[in-house]
């Protein structure tokens, strides 16, 4: 059976580069016969404006953020996964606002012991799918090396499709037919 793999993405722009990208993964997996969801974390309602470090996931036995809302219903839903992929622009060198409210919901799936972390997500794969406009060190390369301690939560090496230099005008990179096709492999391993 193939493997089940939960797309996050966090950008503001609907139809822009990172949810192109995250397209183009999605139907790399299809194409390899696993099983995948795509979530577009910037349009999810949330009640709160992020975690509010209530740390009632920390005190309660379950993993679950308390506060109910779209968010933590999907975040609950991520230990029947295989892979989770987070998807975001960089922004000032680092991920988007819509992203980063999504992964710090994610705490709910940890538990931090002094001597170890607990958690039903552990098996997790984690990737990366990241645009900027930019070079690699314009902010790919900070945004990289903090995803890299996310997906050490699981001992495992992320797997990251870094996309630097991206056009804003999303028609330019839609033509792109070597970063589709990039992105269409990076999909198909993904569901190895
Ligand atoms: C608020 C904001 C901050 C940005 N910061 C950076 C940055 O630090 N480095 C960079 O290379 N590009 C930066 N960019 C450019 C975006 O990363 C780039 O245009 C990206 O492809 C946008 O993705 P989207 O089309 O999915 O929105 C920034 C864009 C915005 C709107």
């Amino acid at each position: 059976m193939g493997k089940k793999i939960l797309i996050v993405t966090g950008s503001p722009r609907r139809h822009g580069n990172t949810n192109l990208l995250a397209g183009w993964v999605a139907d790399g997996v299809a194409g390899r016969g696993g099983d995948v969801r795509i979530v577009d974390a910037a349009q999810l309602h949330y009640k709160t404006s992020g975690c509010t470090s209530c740390m009632g996931c920390q005190e309660s036995d379950l993993f679950r953020c308390i506060v109910r809302d779209e968010a933590s219903e999907i975040v609950a839903s991520i230990p029947e996964y295989d892979v989770l992929v987070l998807a975001t622009p960089v922004y000032f060198f680092s991920f988007s606002t819509q992203i980063k409210m999504f992964i710090d919901r994610m705490y709910s799936l940890y538990k931090f012991k002094a001597d170890r972390i607990l958690s039903p997500a552990d098996h997790l794969q984690f990737a990366l799918i990241a645009t900027s406009a930019g070079d690699y060190g314009s902010g790919l390369d900070v945004l990289e090396k903090s995803f890299s301690k996310i997906a050490g939560l699981s001992g495992k090496k992320p797997k990251t499709l870094l996309t630097p230099l991206c056009p804003v005008d999303v028609t330019e990179t839609m033509m792109n037919d070597e970063l589709k096709e990039r992105a269409f492999r990076f999909g198909a391993a993904l569901a190895e």
